[in-house]
């Protein structure tokens, strides 16, 4: 079973975030999930279903919206220093943070490890990990652009939520999944949101 851990922060796109961890868990990854404070609000404001602050009713919420057992999904808080997340020798090979805000995309670069999300992050840069963080903002200052560059520069993939139009969208959700459908492909796992370019 693959292992990712997926880390929502309160960057506008919450859908982003949810579609990834619904399409993880039917590909039948074990997920590690985080989810910052600031992305709960972001959740109680752009989606219908606000979700629990505490991570075990968290859990509970999201093991019944997404069909999934608490073997396969784990979710942990963001002062959960004994997470399996918090250490090189326990986390997994990859790590996406969708959406990923400015904020977290900063405090990653500089290597604040303030919180589990960010010390996970931490550790898939000095494990030498595929770290993937998926910013929306618009327009980008130079702060933004300069940790950019240097988290690629680090390994890290930036993959900003910008939708292609070329497959002609019909809906909201089209949109969500063209992004989502790229995340998969780079974390090498088999999706049929979107076919392939060519294909
Ligand atoms: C509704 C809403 C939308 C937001 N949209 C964005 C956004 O698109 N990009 C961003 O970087 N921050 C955005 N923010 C601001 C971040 O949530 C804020 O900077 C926060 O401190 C980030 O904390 P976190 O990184 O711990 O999640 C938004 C906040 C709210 C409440």
């Amino acid at each position: 079973m693959k292992s990712v851990t997926l880390a929502m922060t309160g960057a506008s796109g919450a859908q982003y975030g949810l579609r990834l961890l619904e399409c993880l868990l039917a590909a039948g990854c074990q997920v590690h999930f985080m989810i910052s404070k600031a992305a709960l609000l972001v959740v109680a404001t752009e989606t219908d279903q606000p979700l629990p602050a505490r991570p075990n009713a968290l859990l509970a919420h999201l093991c019944e919206r997404f069909s999934c057992t608490p073997e396969q999904l784990k979710v942990h808080g963001p002062e959960d220093w004994m997470a399996a997340v918090a250490s090189g020798s326990g986390a997994p090979s990859s790590m996406v943070v969708c959406p990923a805000s400015t904020g977290t995309l900063s405090a990653i670069a500089c290597g604040a490890s303030n919180n589990l999300i960010e010390r996970a992050a931490d550790v898939a840069l000095k494990e030498r990990r595929q770290l993937i963080l998926v910013p929306r903002e618009m327009p980008l200052s130079a702060i933004h652009l300069q940790h950019m560059l240097s988290l690629t520069q680090m390994g890290a993939t930036i993959m900003p939520a910008s939708p292609g139009f070329y497959r002609q969208p019909q809906s909201v959700a089209d949109l969500v999944d063209f992004v989502v459908a790229r995340i998969l492909d780079h974390l090498g796992i088999e999706q049929s949101l979107l076919p392939r370019w060519g294909e």
